[in-house]
């Protein structure tokens, strides 16, 4: 067992979906935590009271580096991106310049104050490609078909490069969902059903709704990033449950749920989504003693629970 000590943690993406979630437990766990984001796409009301924030875009070198020689942190956890694999097929320059360059700055700035360790929020729903086993090792050969895969897989080359005294952690996420996503960011395809349904809007499926995805819940993942601020932990993991669910399934559960009887409107797929992504979790579960524990039945019903109380919060 390591024992705790007190760290002063730099996250950046800290208003964000994810980021925020991981900022409030580092903050109960005891550690200080300093937030970078830009509020692009994060919210003033997602973070946690108690933490510092600075508004900067993490593309902005000079700032950055200010903010660590200031602050001094000993980790820093990264996750701050744009994160929609749509949206990166549209704007490919935009995601190369905030998800690879921002990248790069932050480990920049991290390797000027000798942090201890960065842990560094990948994907593994997008960097694996069309895998050709599932569950997918981390062992498996990477070949990413969207810009976004292709950045956050570039990004995962750099800081594994820089690996020495600055301990360096990936971890591969599936797709992260629960409640604060947000739908308007057009994130999270079990938050932009349930707030269609909700809303009384309608829901396009890209293909034909049989593709899988492994869906964990936010807990699980801000439980992973708290595990991993172990001294020994190092090298990259795989964050999932190693279920595969079709999305039609999930499309029909949330529909059952809310008793809903519209279908969805199936368009032609997005060459650049992958058509299964399931991720072995092994690796993680041996070596950090982690494991998924949100089962997907409850994990759905809160994040239900948590849109229908925020649109109506909203009218
Ligand atoms: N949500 C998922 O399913 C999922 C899956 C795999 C990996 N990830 C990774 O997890 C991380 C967080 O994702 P999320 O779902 O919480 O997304 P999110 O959009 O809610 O959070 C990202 C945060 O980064 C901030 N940001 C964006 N560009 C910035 C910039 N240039 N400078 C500073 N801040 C900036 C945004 O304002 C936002 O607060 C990302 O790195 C993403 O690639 C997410």
């Amino acid at each position: 067992m390591d024992n705790f000590k007190e760290e002063k943690i730099l996250l950046t993406g800290g208003a964000g979906f994810i980021g925020s979630q991981v900022a409030q437990a580092y903050l109960l766990a005891g550690h200080k935590v300093i937030i970078i984001d830009d509020f692009s796409r994060g919210k003033r009301g997602n973070l946690p009271e108690g933490v510092i924030v600075y508004q900067v875009d993490i593309c902005n070198l000079d700032k950055l580096c200010e903010i660590f020689i200031r602050e001094q942190p000993t980790i820093v956890n990264h996750h701050a991106a744009l994160v929609s694999v749509r949206e990166s097929c549209q704007h490919p320059e935009l995601y190369w310049q905030v998800n690879l360059q921002g990248t790069v700055n932050v480990i920049e700035a991290a390797s000027t104050v000798g942090v201890k360790k960065l842990i560094y929020a990948s994907s593994g729903g997008a960097i694996y490609g069309n895998a050709k086993a599932m569950p997918i090792r981390e062992s498996a050969s990477a070949e990413p078909i969207s810009p976004y895969g292709k950045n956050k897989l570039a990004a995962e080359k750099v800081l594994l490069s820089r690996d020495g005294n600055m301990k360096t952690v990936v971890l591969r996420y599936a797709n992260v969902y629960g409640p604060g996503q947000d739908a308007l960011n057009n994130n999270g395809v079990i938050t932009i059903f349930s707030n269609n349904m909700l809303r009384g809007n309608q829901s396009f499926i890209y293909g034909d709704g049989r593709q899988t995805r492994d869906f964990i819940h936010v807990r699980d993942v801000v439980n992973a990033n708290l595990v991993v601020l172990k001294p020994r932990v190092r090298g990259i993991f795989n964050i999932g449950t190693g279920i595969g669910q079709p999305l039609i399934d999930v499309y029909l559960w949330i529909a059952r749920l809310l008793k809903v009887a519209k279908m969805p409107i199936f368009l032609p797929g997005n060459p650049y989504e992958v058509k299964h992504n399931v991720l072995s979790v092994q690796r993680a579960r041996e070596k950090l003693e982690w494991q998924p524990c949100v089962p997907f039945d409850r994990g759905l019903w809160e994040t239900l629970q948590a849109i229908e109380t925020d649109i109506h919060a909203s009218v």
